[in-house]
């Protein structure tokens, strides 16, 4: 298949080449993205699924994490709201290094927001999902504990956490 797009860049121009190259990967890629996101992993549930899972649980601690913000930011905190939601996101830290099984990479076509870096890199991918877990942690005791100034400090080095985490493993918005 390379000589004949080959000669067609020369004989029609390298827009022609581009364009036919472009849709050529398209297709491929959807195609393989399906056939791979319905793979069932080692530990259950499909590609997809475990995808999904991640989704919405990132999503639950992004907006958890959005509420303790809010409630910093505000003049007057309300400490029911950030318990809840500092336990909600050291509930789920554990867990974070169990949502990417290689099966899930886009490297294999997989349609997610996760790098190929996070396999690439898993020692440096697993030594951040550690430090978020202790952070979350420590985020979620000063929670509990109602007192303000040790609630900012803890959401701050969790925040610290996400950013490294999302800074080379996450696509960019
Ligand atoms: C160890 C790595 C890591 C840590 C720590 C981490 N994230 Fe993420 N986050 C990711 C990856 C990877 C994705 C993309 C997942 C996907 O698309 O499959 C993501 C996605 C998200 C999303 C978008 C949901 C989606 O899938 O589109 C939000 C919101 C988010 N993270 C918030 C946070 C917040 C807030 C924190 C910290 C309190 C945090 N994350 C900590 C790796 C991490």
């Amino acid at each position: 298949m390379t000589v004949p797009y080959r000669t067609l860049g020369k004989t029609l121009g390298a827009g022609f080449a581009l364009f036919a190259l472009a849709a050529c990967g398209g297709e491929n890629g959807a195609s393989v993205s399906s056939e791979q996101e319905s793979k069932v992993l080692p530990g259950g549930g499909t590609v997809k699924e475990m995808v999904e899972k991640r989704h919405e649980a990132m999503e639950d601690i992004g907006d958890s994490f959005k509420t303790i913000s809010d409630q910093l930011k505000s003049g007057s905190p309300d400490l029911e709201a950030i318990k809840g939601s500092a336990a909600l996101i050291a509930e789920h830290a554990p867990n974070v290094g169990d949502w990417f099984p290689a099966e899930t990479s886009p490297a294999l076509g997989v349609d997610t927001d996760a790098l190929a870096t996070i396999w690439e890199r898993p020692e440096e991918f697993a030594a951040i999902a550690a430090k978020f877990e202790t952070a979350a942690g420590e985020l979620n005791t000063a929670a509990q504990t109602g007192d303000v100034e040790a609630i900012g400090a803890a959401f701050k080095a969790t925040g610290g956490q996400c950013k490294a985490c999302h800074d080379d493993f996450r696509e960019d918005d």
